[in-house]
């Protein structure tokens, strides 16, 4: 399974627009019904509006109706395998993406838990509990 979405997220990372920082980042999510959804960053020359590989593919999967998402890969260039950024972290944090495998091109890779990379994260519980209590 984490190869599987290793090699989407490789192919993915080819469709990278990245005219700016020239780094190209693929990503893949699973979702429970099977379907895998792929991504890769889309920067903008109003650099802050840059969306990551992370971001796309699971903006997709939701997109498409998902609404169960399993884990996801992310692949770069990079020595090490590449790390989501914060914002990615806060994202799958909202979609309770439990499981993140990170790559490079080499084949180099690391899996870890949400709570591994992103440990007390806010979530919706932070502030129903407040309202509804
Ligand atoms: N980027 C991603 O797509 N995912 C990451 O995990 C790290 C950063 C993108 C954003 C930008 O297009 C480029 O990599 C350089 O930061």
């Amino acid at each position: 399974m984490a190869d599987t979405l290793l090699e989407a997220a490789k192919k993915a990372r080819e469709f990278a627009y990245s005219p700016y920082s020239k780094f190209k980042v693929g990503a893949a999510v699973l979702a429970k019904s099977g379907s895998i959804y792929t991504g890769c960053n889309i920067e903008n020359a109003s650099y802050g509006l840059t969306n990551c590989a992370e971001r796309t593919a699971i903006f997709k999967a939701i997109a498409a109706g998902e609404v169960n998402l399993t884990a996801l890969a992310v692949v770069a260039d990079t020595k090490e395998p590449v790390s989501p950024c914060g914002a990615c972290r806060q994202v799958m944090a909202e979609f309770k993406i439990n499981k993140i495998i990170m790559g490079n091109l080499q084949g180099k890779m690391r899996e870890v838990t949400l709570a591994e990379l992103l440990p007390f994260s806010f979530t919706d519980t932070d502030f129903t509990d407040k309202h509804n209590g």
